[in-house]
């Protein structure tokens, strides 16, 4: 979809950059000549994806051990980061998630996931655009979050609630940064298959198939290399003049099952012809009382 050369000389610090989404972010940005940085806490998993990643050609793809739910550990990656030259890109894509009712969660489970999405997230943000706002430099935040920022979702609810606060983070850094020249986005991702979401929403009950996709439109999932493009797409200088949104890629499923007659699309030609009769039917059994 884009020029080879399109994020040449660009550095960009990928959270979670070794797995999943986080993963194909960066190889995405590396396949079009940029400078990747990605973190996370296993080590293994970032030297594989590095390897692997760097074996293809590019940009060079760089690791750091990151547990992002520590204000200093995280700034002293960053510092390191910075010492190596100015990062351009920041993409807040770490996060942790499990599905539960609310009334059984602890306030140790709740703090488990707002430990990472809430609070790890507005260290990296506010440890890279400090630096950048020092400098003069200007750059660009992109945030993974849900498009539960806003439907709001059951069973995913510290999930959902700190999502919704990166979402206002956004919104407000992308005012309070603009003159800095630093733009602040978000990508809000329906369904894409990843290993770490799939084992803790749906461990064994095979969401992404059967009825989970019946209420997406477009009546599948999403493909990685789809979010790789939009997110290419919102860190190039091309899309320089967007900041403070957040763009759902969803196939339409925060809108399917929502609405009131999403129910009837199983409804056959021959449904839909007897149901044209009954409300001519009706129709004209009013219109006959309107003549008297
Ligand atoms: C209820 C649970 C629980 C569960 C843990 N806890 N799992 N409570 N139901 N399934 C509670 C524990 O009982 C404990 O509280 C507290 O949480 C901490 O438990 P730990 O075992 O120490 O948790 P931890 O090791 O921190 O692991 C939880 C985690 C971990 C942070 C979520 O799985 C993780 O690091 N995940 C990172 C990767 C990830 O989650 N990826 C998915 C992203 S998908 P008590 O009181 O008992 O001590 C996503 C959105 C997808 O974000 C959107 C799809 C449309
Ligand atoms: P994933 O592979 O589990 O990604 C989560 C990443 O975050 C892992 O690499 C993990 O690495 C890292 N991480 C977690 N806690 C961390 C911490 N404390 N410090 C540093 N890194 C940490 O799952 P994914 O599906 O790709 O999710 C990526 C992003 O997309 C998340 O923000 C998620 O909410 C969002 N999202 C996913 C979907 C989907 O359908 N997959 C839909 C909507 C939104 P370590 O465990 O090694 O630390």
């Amino acid at each position: 979809m884009f020029r080879e050369d399109l994020l040449k000389g660009k550095r960009i610090f990928v959270t979670g950059g070794g797995t999943g989404l986080g993963r194909t972010m960066t190889e995405h940005f590396a396949a079009l000549g940029a400078d990747v940085y990605i973190c996370g806490r296993r080590e293994a998993k970032l030297t594989e994806a590095a390897d692997e990643i760097n074996a293809r050609g590019g940009g060079t793809v760089h690791t750091r051990v990151l547990d992002i739910r520590d204000p200093e550990a995280v700034d002293a990656v960053v510092e390191s980061i910075f010492a190596e030259g100015p990062l351009d890109g920041l993409v807040n894509n770490a996060a942790g998630n499990f599905i539960s009712p609310t009334k059984d969660l602890s306030h140790r489970g709740f703090d488990a996931i707002a430990g990472i999405v809430f609070h790890g997230t507005f260290y990296v943000t506010h440890a890279v655009g400090r630096r950048w706002i020092d400098a003069g430099h200007k750059g660009s935040v992109l945030s993974i979050t849900t498009t539960w920022v806003w439907t709001g979702s059951p069973f995913v609810v510290p999930s959902a609630m700190s999502k919704g606060a990166i979402n206002i983070m956004t919104k407000s850094l992308a005012a309070e940064w603009g003159r800095y020249g630093i733009r602040v986005n978000c990508i809000a991702p329906g369904p894409f298959p990843t290993e770490g979401a799939w084992a803790r929403l749906s461990p064994g009950s095979g969401l992404g198939d059967g009825d989970y996709t019946d209420q997406i439109p477009l009546g599948r999932v999403g493909r990685l290399d789809e979010l790789g493009h939009l997110a290419v797409y919102l860190m190039a200088d091309g899309s320089e003049y967007i900041t403070g949104q957040t763009v759902a890629i969803d196939g339409g499923s925060m809108l399917g099952g929502g609405g009131t007659f999403w129910g009837l699309q199983k409804l056959s030609d021959d449904d839909w012809g007897k149901i044209r009769e009954m409300i001519r039917a009706a129709n004209d059994k009013d219109k006959a009382a309107r003549k008297g």
